[in-house]
């Protein structure tokens, strides 16, 4: 099967079929997602706090990228990889930027790359693309700026920031880029940049009339209950039912159920019992 590529995303913008991107930062999710048929697979550095614990994405360095990115990759048929640059990857300057897409490219087997911002990243934008590497934007919330923002808040409110937030989304795809997400923007903001540009929109937290959706792997599957903020919708509940088998384990293992014969290695004229109870 022929993975999706950067032109066929864009081909489905303009034959008005909605783009389905979900993360993933493993191989299994990976083989779980694309039989799903997710169009998109983002191994997003919110890896730094679904998967390694963190407070917020800012730790994760383009060599933990690389490592995950190559993981999702062998998992994937048909879906494209997009892989995120990390914070401080492409901040100091273009060339700076251009280096460690191709890092993402070589060692982490991405199709694309995405970088948080508008205008003051279409220089890095501009020379990656020029190099040949597809390009995924990403405005509204950009939590890399996390500090700077002074919270996960909502972005592009009021005329003024709407207007802020088109002329970003304008400048990324200006500077070439193939796509973009926008991030916890008001829904009829996200609707008129979605109209304004040819390239996809993809939302997380922006409403309907994105191009596109994207979620985080482990939120739409309900992993964690402690964690539901207004953009997420869990398609399972899959934290008490994990709990519940490796429950189920422990006690078997306790009880000395489990491994029954069918679980063992047995001589056919051996009958093994238990002899020892803890
Ligand atoms: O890192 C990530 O998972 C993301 C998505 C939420 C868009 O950037």
């Amino acid at each position: 099967m022929k993975r999706m590529t950067a032109l066929d995303l864009q081909k489905m913008k303009a034959d008005r079929q909605r783009i389905a991107m979900v993360t993933a930062y493993d191989y299994t999710m990976a083989r779980i997602v694309d039989a799903a048929g997710v169009d998109m697979v983002l191994v997003g550095d919110s890896l730094g706090m679904v998967f390694q614990g963190h407070q917020d994405t800012l730790s994760v360095t383009v060599d933990d990228m690389a490592y995950h990115g190559r993981c999702v990759a062998r998992g994937l048929k048909r879906a494209h990889l997009t892989v995120d640059m990390p914070f401080m990857s492409y901040q100091v300057s273009p060339e700076q930027a251009l280096q460690n897409a191709g890092r993402l490219v070589q060692e982490g087997k991405a199709q694309s790359v995405k970088l948080e911002g508008g205008m003051r990243t279409a220089p890095a934008i501009e020379l990656i693309t020029a190099a040949g590497i597809p390009v995924v934007g990403h405005v509204g919330l950009t939590p890399q700026s996390v500090n700077a923002l002074g919270g996960y808040r909502v972005q592009g409110r009021g005329d003024e920031g709407a207007a802020r937030l088109l002329d970003d989304a304008k400048a990324v795809q200006d500077a070439g880029a193939f796509c973009i997400v926008l991030e916890m923007v008001p829904a009829h903001v996200a609707a008129q940049v979605s109209a304004s540009l040819q390239i996809p929109t993809i939302g997380i937290g922006a409403g309907v009339e994105c191009d596109g959706q994207v979620l985080v792997c482990n939120d739409l599957l309900g992993f964690d209950t402690g964690f539901k903020p207004r953009f997420v919708k869990r398609f399972a509940e899959l934290q008490d039912p994990m709990i519940e088998a490796m429950q189920a384990y422990v006690g078997e293992v306790r009880d000395g159920t489990f491994p029954a014969d069918e679980h063992s290695f047995i001589r056919k004229d051996s009958a093994v019992k238990v002899t020892k109870l803890y």
